[in-house]
């Protein structure tokens, strides 16, 4: 048994919105799981049911072997960061950062001690005199995590802890709360809607659109072995290239264009989706089509360069030290071996993950 099972959770609202429909979810302990999806697809709601903020609508909730969908929050031993902070207004910085401690058996001396540390840690320790309405919007998120910090409980449940700072606090943040976690090695339920931040941190990324899970696997698994169309636009940044077009006898055709080339997997003969990763789309004088610079952007350790083709936009990861003047023409193919086909109608994948 897991340390964590949702079996068939649903969350339907009194106004008929399917918040959350039929969860099935396994979470092991010290794992760090991400719960990765757009606005409004449910995660909120399914770590909320998780902490016993919500009632489910039906399905159950399972806690360190016991049955917890309908204990009050007290009785389960969570530590949860909420999405819009919900710290205590009236108290300074270091009294809601002692306060999960009070009440839980902690000695006098050991709680100062503890909140001293998590403060120092999350660069608090300047500001513990101040109330939270003399903070600016990313230290209180900062006061927030370190409310769940000072407490080991078996599980965390973060939503979109990061979310108000900016990029560098952010990727430094991602590093502490992942030394966090695999120091205690407390289970955990990170949700975000940013897949380089749920890549950063995943032991497995969840990604979900409304109310449903659409993949479940390792951040590499989820990225280069999309099973869907959602999955493939919104898991990468830039997203994986995707072109329209019909299969015929193995051979792909983009739609309206004269491109074509040989398929390297079987599929039925009908409208498909081509996709690759940018850094599968490879520049090559015998490439299938020609596309025109229309954008280079450097990003450090490379480049991304946009190409106008008759197939639509297509972006090619380069080496950083590769020119890439606007307006060139350039042939490209995309790599066979990473080539991901979907059927339009349905969104899914059509052929075989490699591993
Ligand atoms: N208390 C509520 N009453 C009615 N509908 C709600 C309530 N809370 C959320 N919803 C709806 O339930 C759906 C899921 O909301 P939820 O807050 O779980 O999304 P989310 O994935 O956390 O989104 P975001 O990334 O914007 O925080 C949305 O359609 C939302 O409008
Ligand atoms: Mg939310």
């Amino acid at each position: 048994m897991s340390f964590l099972e949702l079996q068939s959770l649903r969350k339907t609202w009194p106004d008929g919105t399917q918040a959350v429909k039929s969860l099935d979810l396994a979470i092991e302990a010290g794992q760090f799981v991400v719960l990765l999806g757009p606005s409004g697809c449910g995660k909120t709601t399914t770590l909320r049911m998780v902490a016993g903020l919500e009632q489910p609508s039906s399905g159950s909730v399972r806690l360190n072997s016991q049955d917890v969908t309908h204990a009050p929050p007290s009785a389960r031993d969570i530590g949860f960061v909420f999405q819009f902070h919900a710290l205590y207004p009236h108290m300074s910085v270091e009294q809601n950062l002692l306060f999960p401690l009070e009440n839980v058996g902690v000695p006098k001396a050991e709680r100062r001690a503890t909140v001293a540390r998590v403060a120092a840690a999350l660069g608090l320790d300047g500001m513990l005199r101040r109330r939270p309405r003399e903070l600016s919007g990313g230290d209180q998120q900062r006061v927030a995590l370190g409310r769940a910090l000072v407490r080991k409980p078996a599980l965390w449940l973060m939503d979109e802890p990061l979310g108000m700072l900016d990029a560098g606090e952010r990727a430094h943040m991602c590093e502490f709360l992942r030394a966090k976690q695999l120091e205690h090695r407390a289970a955990t339920m990170y949700v975000t809607h940013d897949q380089e931040e749920a890549m950063r941190l995943a032991d497995r990324v969840v990604v979900m659109d409304r109310g449903e899970v659409l993949q479940d696997g390792p951040p590499g698994m989820v990225y280069s072995e999309p099973q869907s169309l959602f999955v493939a636009r919104f898991v990468g940044s830039p997203g994986m290239n995707l072109i329209e077009g019909d299969a015929r006898a193995g051979v792909f055709q983009a739609r309206g264009t004269n491109i074509q080339w040989a398929l390297p997997h079987p599929v039925p003969d009908g409208p498909v989706i081509v996709g690759a990763r940018p850094e599968n789309v490879r520049v090559d004088a015998e490439g299938a089509f020609t596309g025109r610079v229309v954008l280079d952007a450097f990003v450090g350790p490379c480049r991304y360069v946009h190409l106008d083709s008759p197939a639509g936009r297509i972006v090619v990861r380069v080496s950083a030290d590769q020119s890439a003047p606007s307006g060139g023409q350039w042939r490209v193919e995309f790599d066979p071996r990473a080539l991901c086909l979907f059927d339009p109608r349905t969104g899914r994948r059509l052929n075989e993950s490699r591993s």
